[in-house]
């Protein structure tokens, strides 16, 4: 046993934070727009205590990888970066970060658009919090991550993951003006339940699509004059567009409108028409989806169980999400995932978690 791998009861400080689904609003963020995401019952902890050196020792359990890094040395793996931006951006706000053993155990699976990252950053942050009295609030927390993410794991993400890990429960949805950062709770419809199952597709193109996407919508903004898609009143301000530029637009402005619709009703049947044609909206205007997430979507919408359904996250593989009659998830999941095998793909069940 290395000093890095010390059981987490041994820890000064010990914090956890959730995965997240998103029900509606993708693609939203990073336009200043409207996201709807629920906390999943998945969580990643991290334990730290103070090691008397001035280096970092970071254990993934899960991972089975141990990590020595300093502020000096920075760690060259991928996972231990989103530590060390936390670490790092902590220090830059003014703490006192002495070395540490930092152990990390997740439950949330990852690289399927469950947002494994975020939890890791924001628990990694509330321990910091815990362990170094910081005066951070919530959102503050949200802000950070974000940043650890961008700037450390250069991944140009909106703020809707982090926000959610950061405050949203698993038990109702959490409405986000990612502009404001406003937020209201949204209850799940009365006897209705998520469902999430994985196309078992690596989103390979995650982060090269994921960033043209961004510029694209950045470039259609510039283009009518906006300061983001978010401002856009009317469908008709996008017709001078370019035609993949129009689509990309058209997908942020309907998308936004659904959200908003979304959260007034209470009706799981109009939630659930929202969802589908998010997903049709992903596929055909905004071009995130896969066949294979096409091919889940659809036998889950098949099912009489399912009020609506729709890939979820940036696309281009991962999970899909699914508004169900809570009497019949477990069944709709099965049945699912016996088609989708059928039909050669491997899927399986993410949330509830079995
Ligand atoms: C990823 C990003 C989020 C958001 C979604 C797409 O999860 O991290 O900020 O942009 O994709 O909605």
């Amino acid at each position: 046993m290395n000093s890095s791998d010390f059981p987490m009861h041994d820890a000064e400080a010990l914090a956890e934070a959730p995965g997240r689904v998103n029900l509606l609003g993708e693609h939203t963020d990073y336009n200043d727009g409207f996201v709807l995401p629920v906390a999943i019952a998945q969580r990643t902890r991290v334990a730290m205590r103070p090691n008397g050196s001035r280096h970092f020792t970071l254990r993934a359990q899960e991972l089975d990888a141990s990590v020595r890094f300093s502020f000096d040395a920075p760690p060259t793996e991928h996972f231990a970066s989103y530590v060390f931006g936390c670490l790092a951006l902590v220090r830059a706000e003014g703490a006192d970060v002495p070395g540490l053993d930092i152990t990390v155990s997740s439950q949330v699976p990852m690289g399927v658009g469950l947002s494994s990252s975020a939890a890791l950053e924001v628990a990694t942050l509330r321990c910091l919090r815990d362990l170094l009295r910081l005066d951070l609030d919530d959102v503050r927390v949200a802000q950070l991550a974000q940043r650890a993410e961008i700037e450390f794991a250069h991944v140009r993400c909106g703020i809707m993951d982090q926000m959610a890990s950061s405050l949203a429960s698993t038990d109702r949805a959490l409405l986000i003006d990612t502009r404001s950062l406003q937020r209201q709770d949204v209850p799940l419809a009365a006897g209705s339940a998520v469902l999430v199952l994985d196309s078992g597709v690596a989103r390979s193109l995650a982060a090269s699509g994921y960033n043209q996407r961004r510029g694209e919508c950045e470039e259609a903004a510039r283009s009518i004059g906006k300061a983001s898609l978010r401002d856009v009143q009317a469908l008709q301000e996008l017709d001078g567009l370019p035609d993949v530029l129009q689509r990309r637009a058209r997908h942020v402005f309907t998308e936004n409108a659904r959200v908003l619709q979304a959260a007034q009703t209470t009706d799981p049947a109009a939630f659930g028409a929202l969802m589908n044609a998010s997903h049709a909206s992903l596929r055909d205007d905004y071009e995130v989806s896969t066949p294979e997430l096409d091919q889940l979507v659809a036998l889950l919408q098949a099912q009489p169980g399912v009020y609506g359904a729709r890939l979820t996250g940036a696309g281009f593989g991962g999970a899909c999400v699914a508004l169900c009659r809570a009497d019949a998830v477990q069944q709709v999941a099965d049945e699912v995932l016996r088609a989708y095998g059928a039909a050669g793909h491997k899927g399986r069940q993410l949330v509830p978690s079995r």
